[in-house]
């Protein structure tokens, strides 16, 4: 269970982030969304230690986070890919999965040994490409390396920072298969930002919204698209561009 808390940050004078809470329960799948700018990342961010947040709290299962960088966060079970894909590109396909992998061993041996990695690399259909730097693939296959690497890491809390960018209709559902297939074998709490809203709509239990760095509406999919603060966000939006 991740439990985020009043969790602030400034960049220079932007508050990217105010006072936002979320929680996300194992095996629940979370959407993120919001307008550009709305601090999407900069919380998932602050979630997987990437930044460290001005104030406000991170726990995972109880286990106090805030603040400990990403390399605690990875141990303690926080696998994540990126808005602008980050894989170690000079490492083999193949390499870049064990990385995770072995911070698996080293801190859970038990899910570890649950976690194949040509079963994970043949998943994500990159088991043709397992020799090749990570760097040469193509984008879409880029995409799913960072999810193998991420799932090898066993995770607890898994946060996809818009999966589906640049996928068509077929391979955004495709994509939504997998994550549902991550829901029922890992069992992982999952947060998803995406722009894409079918695709949000179509897989999320719950949603959680942003505008200018505050949670703005939580709650079960459909109830939240009838809150009246999310209608004006997204209504206005669309009146402006
Ligand atoms: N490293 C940074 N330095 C300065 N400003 C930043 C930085 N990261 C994000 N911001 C600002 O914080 C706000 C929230 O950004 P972000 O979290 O990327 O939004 P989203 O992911 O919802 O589009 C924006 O105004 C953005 O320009
Ligand atoms: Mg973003």
């Amino acid at each position: 269970m991740l439990s985020v808390e009043a969790v602030s940050k400034t960049f220079g004078g932007v508050q990217a982030l105010r006072d936002a809470t979320l929680s996300c329960a194992a095996g629940e799948i979370l959407g993120l969304i919001g307008p550009n700018g709305a601090g999407k990342s900069t919380l998932v961010n602050a979630i997987s230690g990437v930044l460290k947040p001005d104030s406000g709290s991170v726990r995972l299962d109880g286990r106090e986070l805030t603040g400990q960088g990403a390399e605690a966060c990875a141990r303690a079970g926080i696998g994540r890919t990126f808005q602008n894909i980050r894989l170690f590109k000079d490492l083999t396909v193949r390499q870049n999965v064990e990385v995770a992998h072995i911070t698996c061993q080293a801190v859970r041996p038990d899910k570890a040994a649950r976690i194949g990695i040509d079963q994970l690399l043949a998943q994500y259909e990159l088991d043709g490409f397992a020799d090749f730097a990570a760097g040469t693939l193509p984008y879409g296959s880029q995409r799913r390396l960072e999810i193998a690497r991420a799932l090898a890491l066993g995770p607890s809390l898994l946060l996809l920072d818009e999966p589906a960018a640049g996928l068509n209709e077929t391979e955004s559902e495709v994509l939504a298969v997998a994550i549902e297939g991550i829901r029922s074998e890992v069992g992982c709490a999952t947060i998803v930002i995406d722009h894409d809203l079918r695709f949000i709509n179509r897989l999320c239990d719950r949603l959680c919204v942003m505008d200018q760095g505050q949670v703005i509406a939580s709650g079960e999919t459909e109830a939240v698209w009838r809150d009246p603060r999310v209608i004006e966000v997204y209504v206005g939006q669309s009146e402006t561009s």
